[in-house]
C-alpha cells in the first residue's frame, strides 16, 4: 500500500524553545495512533538540535525549511546541508514560495536540491503557481519550476525526492480558499507526467506528489480521498496541536 505523508511547515509560527518541545512530546506520543501514516515537522533552524533528542527513535521525523546553495566557505547566514545532516534533520523543503517570493530564482534552487541529496537528505521540492489563470498558463509555470529544479538530477536519487504542489494563491489563507479536489486531481495527473519526462517512467513512480495551501481539518480528508495526492505539506494549522492531530486522522487510512 502507498504511504501517506503529513509535513508540518512551522515557519515562524512556533518559536520559544519550550513550546516547541511540549508540541514534540505531545506529538509523538498521539502520532502513534496514526501507523501508516509518515509525519513529519519542519521548525526554524533554531529549533532543530533542540528537538532532535525528542523525535530521536520516534516515528516522527525532523527537517528543515530551506538550505544554502553552497556546500561550505564565505557564506553568512546560510546552513549547508551537512550542517542539518548534524542536527538531526533527515528532509529539507526546498524552493518553498516564501523563499522564492525572497528572491530565491529557479537555479539557486536547484543547487539547493543537489546540496541537500548530496548530504543524504530527502528533499521536499515545493512548487507552485502565483496565479491560477483562466488560460491554464500555470501549467507552463509547473512544468518550468519542475524541469529546471530537476535537470541532472541523479536518477539514482529519486527514492529520496518529493514533490510538494502549493499554489501561492491558496497559501495562508482557510479551507475554503484551497483548491478543490477536482483541481487538484488534475494538476497531480499533470506532475506526474512532466515528472516521467524529465526522470523516466521508472524512476518518476515513486516519487510521492503532495498539497499544500490552506490545509485545516476542514478539507483535509476530501482533498486526502479525492485530490490523488500522497500527503499534504501543512503550514499555519500545522503549528497548533489539536488542529495538526485532526489533518492526521483525517489522513489516516
Ligand atoms: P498554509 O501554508 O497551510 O498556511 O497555507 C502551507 C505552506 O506554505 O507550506
Amino acid at each position: 500500500m502507498k504511504k501517506r505523508f503529513v509535513i508540518g511547515n512551522w515557519k515562524m509560527y512556533i518559536a520559544s524553545p519550550s513550546e516547541a518541545k511540549k508540541f514534540a512530546l505531545t506529538l509523538t506520543r498521539r502520532a502513534r495512533l496514526f501507523r501508516g501514516l509518515e509525519v513529519w515537522v519542519a521548525p526554524p533552524f533554531t529549533l532543530l538540535s533542540l528537538l532532535q533528542p525528542t523525535l530521536k527513535n520516534t516515528s516522527v521525523r525532523l527537517g528543515a525549511q530551506t538550505v544554502s546553495a553552497h556546500k561550505a566557505g564565505a557564506h553568512t547566514g546560510d546552513v549547508s546541508a551537512t550542517m542539518l545532516k548534524q542536527t538531526g534533520a533527515s528532509f529539507v523543503l526546498v524552493g518553498h514560495s516564501d523563499r522564492r517570493a525572497l528572491g530565491e530564482t529557479d537555479a539557486l534552487i536547484h543547487e539547493e536540491l543537489l546540496q541537500t541529496i548530496q548530504a543524504g537528505l530527502t528533499a521536499v521540492l515545493c512548487i507552485g503557481e502565483r496565479e491560477h489563470d483562466h488560460n491554464g498558463s500555470y501549467f507552463e509555470v509547473i512544468s518550468s519550476q519542475l524541469s529546471s529544479a530537476l535537470s541532472d538530477f541523479p536518477r539514482s536519487a529519486t527514492r529520496k525526492l518529493m514533490i510538494a504542489y502549493e499554489p501561492v494563491w491558496a497559501i495562508g489563507k482557510t479551507a475554503q480558499d484551497a483548491m478543490n479536489p477536482g483541481e487538484l486531481q488534475e494538476m497531480q495527473i499533470f506532475i506526474r507526467k512532466i515528472l516521467v519526462d524529465i526522470l523516466g517512467r521508472e524512476s518518476a513512480r515513486g516519487v510521492p506528489v503532495l498539497y499544500g495551501g490552506s490545509i485545516e481539518p476542514q478539507n483535509a480528508h476530501l482533498l486526502m480521498q479525492e485530490g490523488g495526492v500522497s500527503g499534504f505539506l501543512v503550514g499555519h494549522a500545522s503549528a497548533e496541536i489539536e488542529s495538526f492531530i485532526e489533518i492526521l486522522s483525517a489522513c489516516k487510512k
